[in-house]
């Protein structure tokens, strides 16, 4: 019997990401992984496809030298603007007065049978609790005495285009696609501990393009919402700032950057290459302070505020979460710490074994998240596999259901 092995592409704003894991009995093991810029896509959205397809080629073919296979399907990631969480509650009357397996799927067909609009697609339907008659908190009803069986989900869509134009990218590099998979959802698989998703947290994927987040209660998942806003800003606000093209602004906010003024030395000072044959200019590195914090303290008052509109504010004050490339930010805790009033850490990948230093980082959340993802769910899971040609099919069999369900 051969082992199983699962591959996560992450196909990110700046960087497309695939990491290998074998499934073994005593968890999951890193056995390779391989990570190129990424130049097809704007803030988490595919838009130019040929670009897309030759950077999952890169990293595929350098995660499979290093992993020594051939890698034929992935679980991939999607993001941007056009996602969407909802939740929504589904009841039914129990005939048998105790709780079935039929039942269970009955009752999260009937949460899950919202209208949905014919250029969206749902990527999850996940589970929050049951209640059976009054009990609420449930996990798992089977076998339950009662009456009535009533199921709160959280249903995530996004733009059946975009789902679409991963699927195509993937494809012409040579990849089935197993399932696509929130991104934010993904990168909490890789960095929230079982307590953290107990207790309560709100993680924070703060990548390139988009800043992500996923908002986690009794063990399961609140609310979600995508910020089409990230580190590319911070770059260019550098760029604009410094006037200094973006490779350079890029390379400078890297290697001095800090999301919180206070935390730079009043006499350090950063070197700005000149451009167009002027010669370097010294500037105090505060400048970089002044220019970091207003927009990180922007974007994490921005998730601050989706928060409190989603009415579960409350819940993150246990624990805030901050992952992805610019989660590096020197000060990014502390500064999520001052907005969110709340204890906040940097993310980094765990639970996982083998090239653990290889993945170590929060930007690698995500697609070391997709494996853990896939590990999680491939067995109990009906494999389909996406192929252009019956992506559309598949989606419209969902919608029948749907609406034969409301009729
Ligand atoms: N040490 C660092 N300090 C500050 N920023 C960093 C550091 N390392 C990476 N970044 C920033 O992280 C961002 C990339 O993060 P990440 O790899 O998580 O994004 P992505 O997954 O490609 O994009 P997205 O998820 O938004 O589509 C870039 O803006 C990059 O400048
Ligand atoms: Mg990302």
């Amino acid at each position: 019997m051969g082992v199983d092995i699962i591959v996560g592409l992450d196909i990110g704003t700046t960087k497309i990401c695939a990491v290998v894991g074998e499934v073994r009995p005593e968890g999951l093991e890193i056995i390779g992984m391989g990570s190129h810029p990424s130049e097809g896509l704007r803030k988490g959205v595919v838009i130019n496809i040929e670009n897309t397809v030759d950077s999952i080629k890169a990293a595929i073919e350098e995660a499979e030298t290093m992993a020594g296979c051939e890698i034929g399907s992935v679980y991939a990631g999607i993001a941007g603007g056009h996602i969407e969480g909802v939740n929504k509650p589904g009841v039914i009357a129990l005939k048998e007065k105790e709780v079935t397996k039929k039942d269970i799927e009955r009752v999260i067909e009937t949460a899950s049978a919202v209208a949905v609009p014919m250029d969206r697609e749902v990527i999850h339907t996940l589970v929050q609790e049951f209640i059976v008659d009054d009990q609420d908190g449930i996990v798992d009803p089977l076998g339950m005495s009662g009456v009535r069986l009533e199921a709160k989900v959280h249903i995530v869509t996004g733009a059946v285009t975009s789902a679409q134009n991963i699927i195509k990218c993937a494809n012409r590099a040579g990849l089935d696609v197993y399932d696509i998979v929130l991104e934010s959802l993904a990168s909490s698989e890789a960095v929230l501990s079982k307590e953290e998703r107990n207790l309560g947290a709100a993680l924070i994927d703060f990548g390139g393009g988009t800043t992500d987040l996923a908002l986690f209660s009794k063990g399961a998942i609140k609310h979600t919402s995508v910020l089409a806003l990230g580190g590319d800003n911070l770059t260019y606000d550098i760029a604009v700032g410094l006037r200094t093209p973006k490779l350079e602004a890029e390379k400078i906010k890297i290697k001095y950057g800090a999301a919180l003024s206070s935390m730079i030395g009043k006499d350090e000072t950063i070197e700005v290459p000149g451009v167009g044959g002027r010669s370097p200019r010294t500037l105090s590195r505060q400048i970089l302070g002044e220019i970091l914090e207003p927009r990180v303290e922007e974007i994490f008052t921005l998730i601050y505020e989706e928060l409190v509109q989603s009415g579960y504010d409350e819940l993150a004050s246990s624990g805030v979460v901050v992952t992805g490339g610019s989660a590096e930010l020197p000060g990014i805790s502390e500064m999520a710490e001052q907005i969110f009033s709340a204890p906040a850490r940097v993310g980094y990948p765990q639970d996982v074994d083998g090239l653990v230093d290889l993945i170590n980082k929060p930007m690698y959340a995500t697609a070391v998240g997709l494996v853990l993802y896939g590990a999680k769910t491939y067995k109990q899971k009906k494999k389909f596999r996406i192929r252009d040609s019956n992506i559309f099919h598949l989606v419209m069999a969902r919608m029948k259901r749907w609406f034969k369900d409301i009729v």
